[in-house]
């Protein structure tokens, strides 16, 4: 991905957040811009930032719902030309204790941090093939996406899914020369928690007039902090950039998970160490 120049990319959450400083990112780049998010406010600011130095276009767009996808692709490419990089990046965090889980939160947690990847890919994958594969892919996932380091349930199995979808994809489209990436941020300061916790439903999430345990609010207040001290949406931007440049399919903020990893590679080699050996002159 050595040209950047003049291509359009399409970025789901692209209003806030990651999603923005991977559009600045770009911006600087030349790169055209079409951001898609469910908050029509925050896409009115992206608009007004970013529309003075790239062409910008954003549509409000929930990316659970297919149909409104395709449209919102179409008009993208009636108006920018067509997209060659694909960000499916939006998603929300948060949700109850383990036992207090709904199905109200999951399916809210699945559809838009899984189901949204695969409505991009569904959306854009035959485009990007019929024209050639000139093009790249990121998905943001998360360094809970490759261990449990205590994110929770759902959160945790959601950005696997993601992790586990990226990699098929890449071995799926090396042959056709489009790339992929998949972004693992740390802590990031970003407002997700406040902005997921004013999208998730209301059923299956404790009303706000519930008191909060002295437990729970100490742990976030934990949790604030820690995304507060994160890295920047900027930084974060450059490092997508940079990877994209040198097809790099990992993507890590910083190395907070190294050490579950770790644990986690040394666990299953050891469980394999001890599982029956295959004889591979047969298989
Ligand atoms: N901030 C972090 O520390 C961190 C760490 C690991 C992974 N991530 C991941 O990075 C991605 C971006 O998160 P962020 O931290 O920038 O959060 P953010 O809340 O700042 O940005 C996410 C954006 O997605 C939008 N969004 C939510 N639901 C949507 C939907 N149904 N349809 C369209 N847009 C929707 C939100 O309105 C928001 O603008 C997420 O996938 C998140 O899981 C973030």
């Amino acid at each position: 991905m050595e040209r950047l120049e003049g291509r359009v990319a399409f970025i789901t959450g692209g209003a806030r957040g990651i999603g923005l400083g991977i559009a600045r990112a770009l911006a600087q780049n030349g790169v055209k811009l079409a951001l898609v998010d469910i908050d029509r406010t925050a896409l009115n600011a992206a608009h007004d930032e970013l529309s003075a130095s790239s062409p910008t276009t954003v549509y409000q767009l929930d990316v659970r719902d297919r149909e409104a996808y395709a449209h919102v692709a179409d008009e993208v490419e009636a108006t920018l030309g067509p997209v060659s990089l694909l960000f499916n990046n939006a998603g929300v965090a948060g949700e109850p204790p383990t036992d207090q889980l709904t199905y109200e939160i999951w399916d809210w947690t699945l559809g838009i941090n899984v189901f949204g990847v695969v409505n991009g890919i569904q959306t854009f994958l035959p485009r990007l093939i019929s024209r050639g594969g000139d093009a790249y892919i990121v998905n943001t996932a998360s360094g809970a996406g490759v261990v449990m380091a205590g994110a929770g349930l759902a959160y945790t199995t959601s950005k696997f899914a993601v992790v586990g979808l990226s990699e098929a994809l890449r071995q799926k489209l090396a042959p056709r020369g489009i790339g992929v990436s998949v972004l693992c941020p740390g802590y990031v300061a970003t407002g997700i928690a406040k902005n997921s916790a004013s999208l998730r439903p209301s059923r299956g999430s404790p009303p706000s007039s519930a008191p909060v345990s002295a437990h729970a609010a100490a742990k976030r207040s934990r949790a604030a902090a820690s995304f507060a001290g994160g890295a920047s949406i900027d930084a974060v931007g450059e490092m997508v950039i940079a990877a994209m440049r040198a097809r790099q399919f990992y993507i890590f903020t910083d190395d907070m998970v190294g050490e579950f990893v770790e644990r986690r590679n040394a666990e299953i080699g050891a469980a394999l160490a001890r599982a029956p050996r295959i004889n591979k002159a047969s298989t």
